[in-house]
């Protein structure tokens, strides 16, 4: 099969598209197909090892000390199960899937193995494989964050990095939850997260929300400026500080902090399954909708790590692997 593959750290050069050996799914796996993936903040992360101030021997140990311990970057796909170990009951040959493969990475080639109780699910059967896969990633890690905390119909929630791809998440979640959404980003984007149902937009260029004198019972931090300091000005008694990004010192701090100033501070999401079930519920029936800034193919996957490497994306950038197909298939229609 056809695979991104890198086997240094670096710049977007270090990956090459090769013909690598096909997995084999094991007797809990299931074998996707891929037909879509993208290059995410993670897969940044990971080739170039731009880690969080402090992060970087915590990550070693995930992504390789001396070089990739993963040669496949791609936490999330969309794709069609083509095989199915002897022990899965759940999926079927033919489905139609998203999955968050997370620090198992992988997703950047023609076939990946998912664990069939991993967070796995059927796709939003509206959407396209292009579309599907923009639901995972920052669907994942937003449903994952705000699942250590409330937030419910007129709860005040403040995402910073709205644009990116867990802030559109984040936006879109909290709106569908019928909280009162307050979206930090760059002024062109006040229309994007706008539309997704942030309620209020702020400038960061020209405003810091931190001096507006608003409060908030959420702070959703997704780019590593709006951590303690700046959030606890913003916080209500009681709030909760999801920091998505924290260098060492943050999470280190954060048990004491949490205590010292009667908040809950959140530095890791907790998702699963389930958690990708509902997003897709939420897409299908119109209150998620995918957010794409480009597309590229599969042998074009430099140019969209370089694409990404700006830091500027909207949303998520969609690597293509195969020919999008149309949002349902034959196959779903037995179950
Ligand atoms: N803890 C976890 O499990 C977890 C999971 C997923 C991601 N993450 C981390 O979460 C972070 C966000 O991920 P992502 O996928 O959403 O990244 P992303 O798609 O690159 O989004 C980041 C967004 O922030 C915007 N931005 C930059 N500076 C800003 C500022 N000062 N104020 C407000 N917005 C600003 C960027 O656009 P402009 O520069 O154009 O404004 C961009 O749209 C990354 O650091 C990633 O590593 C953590």
């Amino acid at each position: 099969m056809r695979a991104a593959v890198y086997r240094r750290f670096g710049g977007p050069d270090v990956v090459s598209v090769e013909e690598v050996p096909r997995p084999e799914p094991g007797p809990g796996d299931v074998l996707v197909r891929v037909h879509a993936s993208t290059v995410s903040r993670a897969d940044h992360r990971a080739r170039s090892r731009d880690v969080p101030r402090g992060l970087g021997l915590l990550a070693a140990a995930g992504i390789g000390a001396f070089r990739p311990s993963r040669r496949v970057l791609g936490m999330d796909v969309a794709g069609t199960v083509e095989a199915v170990g002897a022990d899965v009951r759940a999926l079927a040959v033919g489905d139609e899937v998203i999955a968050m493969l997370g620090g198992r990475f992988g997703g950047h080639a023609e076939y990946v193995v998912v664990p069939a109780d991993g967070a796995i699910a059927l796709k939003p059967r509206s959407m396209g494989f292009e579309d599907a896969v923009t639901v995972v990633f920052g669907g994942y890690t937003a449903r994952g964050f705000f699942n250590r905390t409330t937030v419910g119909p007129g709860t005040r929630v403040l995402v910073n990095g709205a644009a990116g791809a867990v802030g559109t998440a984040a936006v879109q979640l909290a709106h569908a939850a019928g909280a009162v959404v307050t979206a930090v980003c760059r002024a062109s984007d006040a229309a994007l997260v706008t539309r997704l149902g942030a309620d209020l937009v702020i400038d960061y260029a020209t405003t810091d929300f931190a001096a507006e004198g608003a409060s908030y019972d959420v702070v959703v931090d997704c780019v590593g400026n709006a951590g303690y300091e700046r959030a606890r000005v913003v916080l209500e008694p009681g709030g909760a500080l999801l920091l998505v990004v924290a260098d060492l010192v943050g999470l280190l701090l954060a048990p004491v902090r949490a205590r010292r100033a009667g908040i809950t501070i959140v530095t890791s999401p907790d998702a699963g399954a389930a958690d990708l079930e509902a997003v897709a519920a939420l897409a299908d029936d119109g209150a998620y909708v995918a957010v794409s800034d480009r597309t590229f193919d599969h042998a074009d996957v430099r140019e969209e790590h370089a694409y990404v490497d700006e830091g500027h994306k909207k949303g998520n950038v969609v690597l293509r692997l195969a020919a999008d197909q149309p949002g349902w298939s034959w196959t779903r229609m037995p179950r």
